[in-house]
C-alpha cells in the first residue's frame, strides 16, 4: 500500500500532482510520501502490539534525515551499521536506548562512539568482534550490552546478494561457536550478552524461513540453558518483502499471526529491524525521456536517470514498475528503459511493455524508496539527484540536487 495514485490520468503523491513537483525540482528526482512511511511503521507496530516490540528502522534502507525524523516521531528506534549512520541518527535527536548496531566490520572507533553514546546494544557478528568490544569497553570502564547475531543456516529464498543466513554467508556466528561463547562468557567480563539476533535476508515474501530460523533459535536457547544465559531480547532483524511486481508478500498482520506464537513461547522482548517494508513503497524515482531510439534489434527509451541514481535493476536484476506520470491513452511499445551511463548494465527495465513515450515525457519508477538514493553514486561524474518529500498537500525539498562543485569537493591537483 502506498499513497502514489493516478487521478484523472495524472500521478499524485498524496495530494500533490507529481508533474508540479517535477516542474519545480527537475529530474532525476526521488519523491517520497511522508504518510506512507508512517502508515507502514504503524501497520507493523499494530500487528505486533501484543508484544510491544522495539521497532528499529533499518537506516541503510533510506537514511535521509527527514525520513529518519518522520520515523523517530512515530516512536521508531534505529538499526545502524556504521559510525556514519550513528552520526545521522544523532542529528535527529534519536534516543540511543533504542539504537542497535549490526555490521560484520565494526572497528575500535565505531565501538567507542557507540559505547560513548549509550546505545541499547551491539549485534555481534564474530568472536573476534566480541573480544574487541570487551577490550574497548574495559578501557572505557564500561559494560557493553550485546546480542549475538547467530547464523541459523536458513535459506531465505531471495536474491543471492541479499541472503544472509546461510552458513556460507559472512554474517553472524555459527551455532557451535555461539554456544562456546556462552560456555566461556566469563572471558568477556565487560560484555553482557542480553540477546540473540537473526537477520536472514531481505525481500522475503514467505514467512516460512523465519519460522525455521525461530525454531533453530528455540533449540539453541534450550541447548545453552546450562550456561545460565541472561537473555532479555530477541531481535528478528528485517527482511519483510514488499510488492514490486506481482509478489504477494505476507501482510504485517499475517506475518505477526504466523511468527508471534514462536516469539511468545521464548518470553523475550522482541526487536525488529524493518527497512524495505517501511521505505520501499514510500518513494518513487522520476526520470525524463531524452530520446526514443529504435534499432533493428530493439527499442530503447533513453532517460536522464542512470544506474548511478538507482542501481537495483543493474545490481539485482530487480523489477520496478515504470509508467509515465501522465497516463493518457497511447499505443504500446516494447522497449528497454536505459540510462545515459557507459555500461550495458545501465538499465531500469528490459523488454518492457510500455505506452509509447516521447522526448520530454516523465517516467515514474515505482517502489524506489528503499535502497534507492542511499546506493546512488557519482559514477560518470553525475551529481546525485534531489530528494523531495510530500506531506499531504505540502512539498519539501529534503536534499538538494548535487552541483558540479559537489563532485570535486575535497579533490586537489598536485
Ligand atoms: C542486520 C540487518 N537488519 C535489517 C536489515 C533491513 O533489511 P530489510 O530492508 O530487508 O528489512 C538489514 C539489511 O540488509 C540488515 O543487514
Amino acid at each position: 500500500m502506498h499513497r502514489f495514485e493516478y487521478r484523472d490520468g495524472e500521478l499524485y503523491c498524496e495530494d500533490v500532482r507529481v508533474r508540479d513537483v517535477v516542474a519545480k525540482y527537475g529530474t532525476p528526482l526521488y519523491l517520497y510520501s511522508r504518510n506512507t512511511f508512517k502508515d507502514h511503521f504503524y501497520r507493523l507496530k499494530e500487528a505486533f502490539k501484543e508484544v510491544r516490540p522495539i521497532i528499529c528502522y533499518s537506516v541503510k534502507a533510506n537514511s535521509n534525515l527527514a525520513v529518519l525524523d518522520t520515523l523517530r516521531q512515530c516512536g521508531a528506534g534505529f538499526d545502524v551499521v556504521s559510525s556514519g549512520e550513528i552520526f545521522r541518527v544523532q542529528q535527529i535527536g534519536a534516543d540511543p536506548r533504542k539504537v542497535v548496531y549490526a555490521s560484520v566490520g565494526k572497528d575500535e572507533a565505531d565501538i567507542r562512539l557507540a559505547l560513548d553514546w549509550g546505545i541499547l546494544m551491539f549485534n555481534v557478528e564474530s568472536e573476534a568482534e566480541l573480544w574487541l568490544i570487551n577490550n574497548v569497553a574495559q578501557k572505557m570502564g564500561k559494560k557493553a550490552k550485546v546480542a549475538l547475531r547467530i547464523n541459523p543456516d536458513v535459506d531465505a529464498r531471495t536474491h543471492d546478494y541479499i541472503t544472509t543466513a546461510k552458513k556460507e554467508n559472512k554474517f553472524g556466528i555459527d551455532l557451535y561457536t555461539a554456544e562456546t561463547i556462552f560456555a566461556n562468557k566469563r572471558r568477556y567480563p565487560n560484555v553482557e550478552i542480553v540477546g540473540l539476533h537473526i537477520h536472514i535476508g531481505s525481500q522475503i515474501i514467505d514467512t516460512r524461513p523465519y519460522l525455521t530460523a525461530l525454531e533453530k533459535v528455540k533449540q539453541f536457547i534450550s541447548r545453552i540453558q546450562s550456561y545460565k544465559p541472561r537473555l532479555k531480547y530477541l531481535n528478528i532483524g528485517g527482511g519483510l518483502g514488499i510488492r514490486y511486481k506481482d509478489e504477494r508478500p505476507d501482510t504485517a498482520d499475517r506475518f505477526a499471526e504466523r511468527v508471534l506464537p514462536a516469539i511468545k513461547s521464548l518470553g523475550l522482548r522482541l526487536i525488529m529491524e524493518p527497512g524495505r517494508f517501511i521505505a520501499g513503497n514510500s518513494g518513487i524515482f522520476l526520470t525524463k525521456v531524452i530520446y526514443v531510439k529504435r534499432t533493428p534489434a530493439k527499442n530503447f527509451v533513453v532517460v536522464d536517470g542512470g544506474m548511478n541514481d538507482l542501481i537495483r535493476p543493474s545490481l539485482y536484476k530487480a523489477y520496478h514498475f515504470i509508467w509515465p506520470i501522465e497516463d493518457r491513452a497511447r499505443d504500446r511499445m516494447v522497449a528497454d528503459v536505459v540510462g545515459p551511463i557507459c555500461e550495458s548494465g545501465d538499465f531500469f527495465a528490459k523488454d518492457r511493455d510500455l505506452p509509447v513515450v516521447d522526448r520530454g515525457d516523465i517516467l515514474a519508477v515505482f517502489s524506489a524508496g528503499a535502497y534507492g538514493f542511499v546506493m546512488a553514486s557519482n559514477y560518470n561524474s553525475r551529481p546525485r539527484p534531489a530528494e523531495v518529500m510530500v506531506d499531504k498537500d505540502k512539498v519539501f525539498l529534503i536534499r538538494k540536487r548535487e552541483s558540479f562543485k559537489d563532485l570535486i569537493r575535497g579533490e586537489k591537483i598536485i
